[in-house]
């Protein structure tokens, strides 16, 4: 009332700016409307939990063929995925490692983290959203002789792991996923395309086998040795803050983090041996 009071003696231009500025800074935030804010839901994540975010393609099988990328993998079009994970990191200070395959990404977040107060919806749409203006914006760079012809889509979901073992098993069943759907899709696709298989046949002939067999098939038949493909696409890709030693001018020594992406197994122990700063500070009781 006393702030009405005030704002309505202001009658010169100079009050009139006064007055907007009041209103902006939410001293003027009196309207009979302001109850439907009420309706928002609180979706602050719990503290002290590790946050996960996971971007997936939207039908991407349909994008892929669209674009044609090549099959089973499409190294271009996985650079691409990668070069967009690399921008969330740099513009995402609290993102301390992602793992991408396929049309799918995961960012962790620094267990303490109060970006956006730790809001879901805040934090899955912005990081969505950098993911895929990323993917239009580096496109050209990766497929210079490619138009894109429909712009593409992905969605998230935001979960949280209470430990450091929870994260590592969720980050090694995403690797897992990775290994048995490229073992797959690899002989799938030799047996169609070089094999002259329907993918009917295919299909059949790949059911019940173990991943021994799928090798097998692929050495005997296809002179592939499944070990000699591209970590890659075997393994995916790790995207983390690298702590690098920086020497300086008076011979003193600076630690700074460098964004660097690796294809390497993060299902044992070494990873996260050789890189301790990543989790270790965050040691589970
Ligand atoms: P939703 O995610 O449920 O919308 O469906 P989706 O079609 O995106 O399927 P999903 O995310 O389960 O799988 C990703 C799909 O993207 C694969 O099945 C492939 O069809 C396609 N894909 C991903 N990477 C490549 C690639 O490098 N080459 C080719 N040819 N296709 C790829
Ligand atoms: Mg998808």
């Amino acid at each position: 009332m006393l702030m009405l009071k005030v704002l309505k003696t202001f009658t010169t231009a100079a009050q009139f700016q006064c007055k907007r500025a009041l209103c902006a800074s939410g001293a003027m935030s009196h309207s009979k409307y302001e109850y439907v804010r009420q309706y928002e839901s609180d979706d602050k994540l719990l503290p002290n939990c590790w946050i996960v975010i996971r971007i997936d393609g939207k039908a991407f099988h349909k994008f892929s063929d669209v674009h044609q990328f090549q099959k089973p993998n499409d190294k271009p079009a996985l650079d691409l995925m990668n070069r967009c994970a690399e921008r969330v990191l740099d513009q995402f200070r609290d993102v301390l490692l992602a793992y991408g395959q396929s049309d799918e990404y995961s960012f962790v977040f620094r267990k303490d983290t109060v970006l956006y107060n730790r809001r879901a919806s805040k934090l899955m749409t912005n990081i969505v959203s950098q993911f895929g203006s990323s993917y239009v914006f580096y496109w050209k760079d990766f497929f210079p002789e490619k138009q894109l012809k429909f712009p593409p889509v992905f969605d998230a979901r935001a979960v949280l792991y209470p430990t450091n073992l929870t994260l590592r098993d969720y980050l090694s069943w995403r690797q897992v996923d990775c290994h048995i759907n490229n073992l797959y899709n690899t002989t799938f696709w030799n047996l169609v395309l070089k094999g002259g298989l329907t993918n009917q046949q295919a299909q059949e002939k790949l059911k019940g086998t173990f991943a021994a067999d799928k090798n097998e098939i692929l050495f005997s038949q296809f002179g592939i040795n499944y070990n000699n493909e591209r970590d890659q696409f075997k393994k995916g890709t790790t995207i983390y803050r690298e702590r690098v030693e920086v020497p300086m001018e008076n011979g003193q020594i600076k630690i700074r983090s460098k964004i660097t992406a690796t294809h390497c197994d993060i299902i044992g122990d070494g990873f996260w041996e050789d890189h301790t700063y990543l989790l270790d500070p965050y040691k589970d009781a």
